[in-house]
């Protein structure tokens, strides 16, 4: 069955939005495994504006499943950072600085000599490896010429053309998944994932091993629980029986 990890980052978004410690964060990463999440995902970006580098640190000592920590490697803090807290799985993406969220996977063939000797940093630490890749042939086949035990397909593409058609909407993730299997290489997936079209890309995407989902899944946990709030808010102001 492929892997739920949670990506938390947007708890850190609304703790952050007031200062103080509300929502806890850890507490997210470890209600995320509680309720049967295979796995955390974090997004350290540079300025914090997020996830912090110190809950990155506490995460990975409190939580018992896969922690996957994705990120701009041309950053020398973040490199630090993962071969400190040495993760399950780092993923790498090719962000801007300032960037509001991923939209490309890397360029594979480009970057391959830059791509070949990050990879071999992490692996050499005994870290797993992904890279953030379009479901494009070309990308995929550059992919497994840098050593990297995974990729991670970026799913914007899918979701975006999902109700359009599915059918043509999921075709290049299927024709790049084939590709990776062939090569040897396990397959990530994520953005823009949600409930709608997830299980149609879980069940047609073969050898799929993972995906991360943080957007779609933190605001249907507040959609869901949005009731029993205003509820429970609302006994607190009623008269004492
Ligand atoms: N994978 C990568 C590489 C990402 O950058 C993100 C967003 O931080 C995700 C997956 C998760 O995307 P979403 O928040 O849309 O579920």
């Amino acid at each position: 069955m492929t892997k739920l990890s949670v990506n938390i980052n947007k708890f850190a978004t609304i703790r952050n939005s007031r200062g103080g410690d509300n929502p806890n964060v850890l507490k997210a990463a470890l209600d995320a495994e509680r309720f049967g999440a295979d796995g955390v995902t974090v997004h350290p970006r540079p300025d914090e504006r997020h996830i912090r580098y110190n809950d990155v640190r506490e995460i990975k000592h409190a939580i018992k499943t896969e922690f996957n920590i994705e990120g701009n490697c041309t950053e020398q803090k973040f490199i630090d950072l993962v071969l400190e807290v040495k993760p399950h799985q780092v993923t790498l993406v090719p962000d801007a600085l300032g960037q509001l969220t991923s939209d490309h996977g890397w360029d594979t063939i480009k970057n391959k000599n830059y791509l070949i000797e990050i990879i071999s940093v992490f692996k050499n630490a005994g870290i797993r490896t992904s890279i953030f890749v379009d479901p494009v042939i070309e990308m995929v086949e550059g992919a497994k010429a840098t050593g990297t035990d995974r990729i991670e397909l970026y799913t914007e593409g899918y979701a975006k053309h999902f109700n359009d058609n599915k059918d043509a909407a999921i075709e290049p993730y299927i024709a790049a998944a084939k590709k990776a299997n062939e090569l040897g290489l396990g397959i990530n997936a994520g953005h823009d994932l949600d409930l709608y079209n997830l299980k149609y890309f879980a069940q047609n995407v073969p050898g799929l091993l993972e995906v991360s989902i943080g957007h779609a899944l933190v605001c249907d946990a507040i959609y869901l629980g949005y009731e029993n709030a205003v509820q429970m808010y609302k006994r607190q102001l009623a008269p004492n029986p």
